[in-house]
């Protein structure tokens, strides 16, 4: 049986950012959300736009602002599609992986000063002598807003107070191949990004009115990393093909089996994120929208890596320092 769209006003009457919004939505139809969510926000038009802006951030960061939110109006009635513990459960899981920014950024930092001070600095601020950040960096200034966010999102939708245990961000760790140690952990900051654009997106599926539009806003800061270090990321290694990425993967697969206690490998992440996220709870049609969000926000980015050309990212970035 189909479900008839409830009067949930954003653009139009039963529409919300999602498209039409149904109390109890097929799976089906939670993909057509899906896909209408990456129409509205991960088109190739707004990737381009997202990278073109990086020079002027190098130059004067300026983070975005949020549309205000009406935390008073976020209700449990907003979720639906998928159980409210689980769906809290989620968010708690986001919470600890979002936070400890500062650890990430500053990591960040040091793997790029050496290359490229400018992106450096955008990720990781400036630093004193004694490595304490003076100023963070405009990356920092924009995800430091996420936590709080969800920690409040959370409280409401819950009616608890979450307790986080966030994990120790993994340190600098220098293995004497400076070039491949920052592609690899720009990889890692790539795929982080992705899984978490995803992960908004797809949440923005199952949610409807003030709750949503949480969402939508760490939806659109985390397109807008994914997309400048992935952008970045094809200047500063035009020589990557997918053989290389693939054999960087290759490579940490085969550490990680043969170090099961390795942290800080992809492999490690991805087990990590699925405990944190609370997969075992989600039912079969949640993990299948989920695989459809990934491959919606995947083909988007594959089409716009075309316009990618060493021509293109050379006009925006200038030559590439390591190739002169
Ligand atoms: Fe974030
Ligand atoms: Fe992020």
């Amino acid at each position: 049986m189909t479900a008839t769209p409830v009067l949930l006003t954003v653009d139009s009457p039963g529409h919300d950012l999602a498209g039409p919004w149904w109390p109890a939505p097929a799976m089906a139809q939670v993909n057509q959300r899906i896909a209408a969510l990456t129409r509205r926000y991960v088109t190739v038009e707004h990737l381009c736009d997202r990278l073109a802006d990086l020079p002027r951030q190098f130059q004067t960061p300026q983070p975005r602002s949020w549309n205000r939110v009406n935390w008073g109006t976020i209700h449990p009635d907003q979720v639906t599609g998928i159980s409210l513990d689980t769906f809290c459960a989620i968010l708690l899981g986001t919470i600890n992986t979002e936070a400890p920014i500062r650890g990430y950024t500053q990591a960040s930092r040091q793997y790029l000063e050496q290359f490229y001070p400018q992106m450096a600095h955008f990720v990781g601020g400036t630093v004193n002598a004694d490595g304490q950040v003076v100023t963070p960096g405009l990356w920092e200034r924009e995800e430091k807003r996420h936590t709080p966010a969800l920690t409040m999102l959370y409280h409401r939708l819950s009616r608890k107070q979450p307790h986080p245990v966030p994990h120790a961000a993994r340190p600098y760790t220098p293995s004497g191949n400076p070039r491949t140690d920052l592609y690899r952990h720009g990889l890692h900051r790539i795929a982080t990004e992705y899984g978490a654009a995803c992960l908004y997106l797809w949440m923005m599926a199952y949610t409807t009115g003030p709750t949503q539009a949480v969402l939508a806003e760490l939806l659109i800061d985390e397109v807008n990393h994914m997309t400048k270090f992935w952008g970045f990321g094809r200047w500063a290694y035009p020589e990557t093909s997918l053989g290389m990425m693939a054999g960087v993967l290759t490579q940490a697969m085969v550490q990680k089996w043969r170090q099961p206690k390795l942290q800080g490998s992809l492999v490690h992440t991805l087990g990590r994120m699925t405990r944190e996220l609370a997969w075992s709870q989600w039912h079969i049609s949640h993990r299948l929208t989920f695989c459809y969000a990934l491959d919606q926000v995947m083909r988007v980015l594959w089409r716009w890596e075309r316009s990618l050309t060493p021509a293109y990212l050379t006009a925006l970035f200038g030559p590439n320092p390591t190739h002169l």
